[in-house]
């Protein structure tokens, strides 16, 4: 059944909010259980629709899978006997191409349907087949399968073109079974992809560097299962920071890694908010009108793409202009159509948008076009005078467990009801 939220704006978000464990690093942490056959405990696996899939794939595999709680999931592989994952659920999100990483080493012959995910550009899987075919690996894409097959991987030095998350994370996963040493050149340093390596080194692998451009793997025989608590969520933090401002709010964001969010933290400071750091959390406080600020996007540790889209929307009512470049994806600017319905003032020009800060937004209807562009419509919808409903929320759902709830804890008016059908359209009009 489809639904959408409906969000009376203008209250400004207060109180403490916890922020759950990160998508990125759990949709490889989860198929990297494949490497090993043996049984896992996860905890702080966040709740979302993504990660729901890869553990109905990780069944079809053979896989027993369990809740012990929300967020902790045991994960016994021992019965996997295969790595064919053409699966119709695999083509739902892009990170099902974590399982060829993760099966290769153990099956020799794996195949994954090529993976979906976020429309938000070309999102070539080139790299991925550079660093595998480098290792030893003869991959193909024919016929719509991501296809893999080697005797034995052998390490092997790789050098990534452009930095890619997950081309860094799905060469880590099949080097750690590669017989030698593997060496990633322009790695990606992600905290997500720190948090995969450090899963790995917790189930027997050898892998050093990781966090910065260069990684190093030597293979081992055999890895085994183990206990892990994946890191809070940078996205998510970022997500609620920027919410905090844009509703001229004052909220203490828990459970996170301060230092991943220096990027934006010091994007907002620029901007006029005051920020508080402690030990696990942060808080936001708005203090004073905003200023327009200049951001570009870049791989970790510059300023992250996937929160461009909900800083384009809190600077749509800074004082000033304000220009976003957005170096990473060709076309993460769907948004800006939808924000213009509620009165921003946007112009985009191929990467580049130039946001003109506008005294209000106003409620309107819109639809989300992907994850990050349904979070920056939801914050669009808490700073707006009057209503807004947004549809197409099942992409949010993806990557948020139940956002609403969370943004209702701290003073938000946002419901989750069903879509009603349309007015029926009487065809039975004769024309005269
Ligand atoms: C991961 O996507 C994240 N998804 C994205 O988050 C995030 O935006 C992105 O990293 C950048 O941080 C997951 O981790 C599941 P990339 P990924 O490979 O791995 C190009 C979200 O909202 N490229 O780092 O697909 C690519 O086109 C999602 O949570 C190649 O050219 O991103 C892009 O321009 C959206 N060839 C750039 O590199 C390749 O083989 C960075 O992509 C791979 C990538």
């Amino acid at each position: 059944m489809e639904e959408k939220f409906v969000i009376h704006g203008g209250k400004p978000l207060q109180g403490e909010v916890s922020v759950g464990g990160a998508k990125n690093a759990a949709v490889a942490i989860l198929p990297a259980t494949l490497l090993a056959a043996d049984v896992f405990t996860i905890e702080n696996v966040p709740h979302i629709d993504d990660v729901i899939i890869l553990l109905n794939i990780l069944k079809r595999l053979g896989a027993k899978v369990q809740f012990i709680d929300r967020t902790t999931v045991t994960i016994d592989t021992r019965e996997v006997k295969n790595g064919d994952v053409r699966l119709n659920l695999a083509k739902r999100l892009r990170a099902s191409y974590y399982f060829v990483g993760s099966l290769i080493g153990r099956f020799k012959d794996v195949g994954v349907y090529l993976p979906g995910g976020c429309d938000i550009g070309s999102r070539p899987i080139d790299l991925h087949l550079k660093g595998l075919r480098a290792i030893g690996a003869e991959v193909d894409t024919d016929f719509g399968v991501f296809h893999a097959k080697a005797e034995q991987l052998v390490g092997q030095e790789v050098y990534f073109d452009q930095v890619s998350v997950g081309a860094t994370i799905n060469v880590m996963l099949a080097a750690a079974l590669a017989e030698g040493t593997t060496t990633l050149i322009n790695a990606a340093k992600e905290p997500h992809v720190v948090d995969v390596a450090n899963f790995l080194n917790q189930m027997g692998a050898r892998i050093r560097g990781v966090g910065t451009d260069t990684i190093r793997i030597r293979g081992v025989k055999e890895l085994h299962g183990c206990n892990y608590s994946i890191i809070p969520d940078q996205i998510e933090a970022g997500t609620l920071m920027i919410a905090a401002a844009a509703t001229k709010g004052d909220v203490l964001i828990k459970n996170i890694v301060p230092t991943h969010m220096d990027a934006l933290t010091a994007k907002m400071i620029e901007m006029g908010v005051e920020i508080e750091e402690f030990d696990d959390a942060i808080r936001v406080k708005y203090v004073k009108p905003l200023k327009a600020v200049n951001i570009k996007t870049y791989p970790y540790p510059g300023f992250p793409t996937d929160l461009q889209q909900p800083a384009t929307v809190l600077l749509s009512t800074a004082e000033g202009a304000s220009v976003i470049v957005e170096n990473i994806f060709e076309a993460r600017f769907k948004h800006i159509e939808e924000i213009r319905r509620m009165g921003a003032q946007v112009t985009v020009d191929d990467r580049i948008a130039v946001v003109q800060g506008v005294k209000r937004l106003t409620g309107a209807q819109v639809k989300a076009s992907d994850l990050r562009a349904g979070a920056a419509l939801i914050i669009a919808g808490l700073m707006a005078d009057g209503t807004t409903e947004i549809v197409n929320i099942k992409y949010v759902d993806r990557g948020y467990d139940h956002i609403e709830n969370k943004l209702i804890s701290i003073g938000a008016d946002i419901a989750r009801i069903p879509v009603e059908e349309d007015e029926p359209i009487d065809i039975e009009l004769d024309f005269q």
